[in-house]
Order: structure tokens, then sequence, then C-alpha cells
């Protein structure tokens, strides 16, 4: 038996790295998978049916079901089609995995209003247009069968969009924006029985190799496979009850990460002064921040 026997799910960007490895854990642990990818360039130039399609071969030849989808998921037809494709080939959808990516890292003031558009338009559109479709269909269902339908969202975060990192403004923006996505999701979708998270990963894929010095030890310590199994565990039953979480993994370390929130308070009874809050700035910082995490990733040539 497996863990998603007679489940459907689509995996977004699951062509290569991180997405890869979802897509055959969801199928080893039996659901049938749309495997997304719109097979272009890691900085989101052309397209190929070929990652996707061999994905699903690979599925296939283990004794899985699979199909392969080419769509653009940061487009609103594409996202539609890619839904509807699930619900035609396999009968139903049930877990919906954000995860396809590109990068084009710039320095905030040499960033192109293309390097922008690009970026944010394949995360933040690219989560939310398929989440969209899928909620509409999860909604329908519900109502339709007067039951809640258990169903499953995993975005995919980036520690750069929780902690910020140099270089990354179009990526961070865009990162941040799917974590504080996925807590409105959590919260508005919960009614009809689904829950959404999201995974921040650090893996050795084809966005990261050039970041990091690969080597064999490093390797096998961000294999994408082990991504997969916290992306897995979000999506199953295993992890009833959480929902709008962000779980970070990296190597053999994972935490749930959570964000802002109020850590100290000053307050008036009348209006502020700007001379008021100055006074009181002490009492605003009185609290140590531990301070983010040391970053991994960072591009190598900081005037890029
Ligand atoms: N690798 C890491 O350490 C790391 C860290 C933080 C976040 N992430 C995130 O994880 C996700 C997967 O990244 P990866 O490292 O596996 O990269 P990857 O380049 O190996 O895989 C991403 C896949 O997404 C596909 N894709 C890109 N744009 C698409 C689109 N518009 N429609 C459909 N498919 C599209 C690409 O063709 C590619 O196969 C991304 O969202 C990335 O930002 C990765």
């Amino acid at each position: 038996m497996g863990l998603f026997d007679g489940k459907v799910a689509i995996v977004t960007g699951a062509g290569r790295g991180i997405g890869r490895e979802e897509a055959l854990l969801l199928a080893k642990e039996g659901a049938a998978v749309v495997v997304n990818d719109l097979g272009g360039a890691r900085t989101g130039e052309g397209s190929d049916v070929g990652p996707a399609q061999q994905v699903v071969d690979e599925i296939v030849a283990a004794g899985g079901r699979a199909a392969a989808n080419t769509d653009d998921c940061s487009s609103w037809t594409g996202a539609e089609a890619m839904v509807n494709q699930a619900i035609e080939t396999f009968g139903s959808l049930d877990i919906l995995v954000n995860n396809a990516g590109i990068l084009r890292d710039k320095m905030s003031f040499n960033m192109t209003e293309e390097e922008w558009d690009a970026v944010v338009k394949v995360h933040l559109k690219g989560h939310f247009a398929p989440t969209r479709f899928a909620a509409a269909y999860w909604r329908q269902k519900s109502k339709d069968t007067g039951e809640k339908v258990n169903a499953k969202v995993v975005n995919t975060a980036s520690e750069s969009g929780l902690y910020g990192n140099a270089g990354q403004a179009n990526y961070a923006a865009a990162k941040a924006g799917i974590a504080s996505m996925t807590i409105v999701l959590a919260r508005e979708l919960e009614r009809f029985g689904v829950r959404v998270n999201c995974i921040a990963p650090v893996a050795l894929t084809r966005l990261t190799e050039d970041l990091m010095a690969p080597n064999d030890d490093l390797a096998a310590k961000l294999d994408p496979a082990n991504i997969a199994a916290g992306v897995c565990w979000l999506a199953s039953d295993l992890s009833e009850g959480v929902t709008g979480q962000v779980l970070k993994i990296q190597g053999g370390v994972a935490q749930i990460v959570q964000g802002w929130r109020p850590i100290t308070e000053i307050t008036s009874d009348s209006a502020w002064t700007i001379e008021a809050i100055a006074a009181q700035r002490a009492t605003l910082f009185s609290k140590s921040d531990p301070g983010v995490p040391p970053f991994l990733l960072n591009i190598s040539d900081p005037t890029a």
C-alpha cells in the first residue's frame, strides 16, 4: 500500500531538480502524477517537452501512472488546462505541488524590467494561477458532495525570500509573497478541507550548482530527494492538522520557520510624534534579536 494510492497530483516544474524528485516519490507512493514542465533554460527562456516526458517515462517504467504537461504554469490558461488535464486524465485532483522556478539574479541598481517581471511572474503568478483553478475545483467538489475534500497544496518558498539575499530582489520578493500567500490560502481553503503549506528547500540543482562549489559530499547532503520527503509529508495525511506553515529543509536539518510578528511594543495615549517614537527607540529594540541565519547562497559577484 502506498501513501498516495488513489490520489492524483500535479507537480509544476517536475522535469528537473527538486520537482522531479517530488513527482517520482509521489508516484512511487501510488499517486497518478501530472508532470508539468515548460522545459526552458535556468533563466526561463525557451521550451522543451523532453524533461517532463523523461520523468513520465521513468514513472511509467517503474509501474506508476503519469502524464506530461508542458504548459507555462504562470499562464492563466495554461494553469487551467493543467488542472483540467489532471481531472480529465486521472479523474480528480488531490495534491498540487507548486515548484517551478527560474533565476535572474542582479543587484537592484542593475536589474532590468524584464528580469524583474520574468522572475516575479514565474514564481508568484506561477504559484497562484494553478492554485486558483485547483481551489475552484475543490470548492465545487465540496459543495456538490457536502463533504470536505481532503486536498493539499505545497508551495515552494526560499530562504532568500524569508531572510533576504543580496542580488535577488525579484526572486526574494516573489518567494516572500509565496510564503505570505500560503497563509492566506490556508485560511481561505480550510473550510473546504484543503491544507496549504510551503517548503523552503536547499538542494543542489542547476539553479544552485554554480553558487555552491559542488562536491560529492555536498551533493549527497543536498540531494533534492531529501526535499521530496518533506513535501510528500506535507502532501500526505501524516501531516494532518498542519496548515499555513513553512518547512525549511537543508541537508539533515528540518525547521518550521515563522515570520512577521510583534516582538516589542511602545504605546501612546495621544497621537504619535516623531520625537515620541525616537524617545522610545531603546524599548522598541529592547529584545535581543538572534539575527537571521548566515546565508548559504550568495551570488558570486555582488556587482553583477
Ligand atoms: N535548489 C535550491 O537550493 C532551492 C532553494 C530555494 C528554493 N528553490 C526553489 O525550488 C524550486 C525548484 O528549483 P530547482 O532547484 O529544482 O530548479 P531546476 O531548475 O532544477 O528546476 C526547475 C524546473 O522548473 C521548470 N520551469 C521553469 N519555469 C516554468 C514555468 N513557467 N512553467 C513550468 N515549468 C517551469 C524548469 O524547466 C525546471 O525544470 C524553485 O521554485 C526554486 O526557486 C530551490
